[in-house]
């Protein structure tokens, strides 16, 4: 059955649930302030979705400029109403939205771009994915940064669904499906909303589940001189407390997230 969530109600519960704007942008601001030495002004989102990330960049600095790219119609249409219109019309026109495929993007060169959610996993070949990270190594400026996000762990592979409560609302997190041989899996988002009603499927994603070793491999291959996976601390219970710190070792999680730096 079709989902009665309304399309402010849908982005909006996705973006409470899985999106922290703010805070990945200052991630990738500092980060490239610290191995280059000075700031990033312009930043492309690939598979920008609503874009809550673009528009937070060009917020951050009179000179910021940001292009978020998607194929999709729908989320970029919510990101005008959602993001883009709280924006001043100066930083309005230091943001674009560009429906396009990230395979075949036409934007300027940037100084960091960066692929979230997971959103790569929808190339399954090596071949495919190796083609766009190499468009994206193109279109990087000579000191740049492509950030990727990934999530890994015995867990995260098993046939099970995590729950998150958010305010009133709760989200769930389920994989449906997950094929050993291939990493061919198929991950679904459902929300209860505050008046106890589920929404079940609200978005799906057949993707293949890819490794850090084998996207570090893959980034190489594609002309980025170095990669820096992050890993996140813990707090005082033992959960992650927000922060991600380079790393070259760490525990084997049940379930984790983290990111990867690549460099031009
Ligand atoms: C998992 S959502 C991620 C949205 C956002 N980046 C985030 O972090 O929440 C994936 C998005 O990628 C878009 N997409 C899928 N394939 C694409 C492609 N080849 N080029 C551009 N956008 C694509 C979809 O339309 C969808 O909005």
């Amino acid at each position: 059955m079709k989902s009665q969530l309304t399309l402010d109600q849908k982005y909006d519960f996705y973006e409470r649930s899985v999106q922290n704007a703010e805070v990945e942008v200052s991630f990738m601001r500092d980060e490239f302030k610290r191995i280059y030495g000075h700031n990033a002004f312009s930043m492309r989102e690939d598979f920008c979705g609503t874009g809550a990330i673009s528009c937070n960049w060009v917020e951050q600095h009179r000179d910021c400029e940001a292009y978020g790219i998607d194929l999709d119609p729908e989320p970029i249409k919510m990101g005008k109403e959602r993001h883009f219109s709280k924006l001043t019309k100066k930083q309005q026109e230091r943001m674009h939205y560009l429906q396009q495929n990230v395979l075949n993007a036409k934007a300027p060169k940037v100084d960091v771009i960066c692929a979230f959610n997971f959103s790569y996993f929808i190339f399954k070949s090596r071949k495919e994915l190796l083609q766009y990270f190499k468009s994206v190594r193109k279109s990087l400026n000579k000191q740049g940064i492509f950030y990727l996000d990934i999530f890994g762990g015995p867990e995260s592979q098993k046939l099970v669904t995590d729950t998150k409560k958010v305010d009133k609302i709760t989200y769930y997190w389920e994989c449906q499906h997950f094929n050993p041989l291939t990493h061919d899996c198929t991950f679904a988002i459902h929300f209860r909303d505050a008046k106890g009603k589920k929404h079940e499927n609200v978005f799906t994603y057949h993707w293949r589940f890819w490794t850090m070793p084998e996207l570090r491999d893959i980034l190489s291959e594609a002309g980025f001189s170095k990669t820096i996976a992050f890993w996140e601390g813990d707090d005082d219970e033992g959960n992650g407390n927000g922060e991600f710190k380079a790393a070259d070792d760490a525990e084997n999680c049940d379930a984790w997230v983290s990111y990867i730096a690549a460099l031009t």
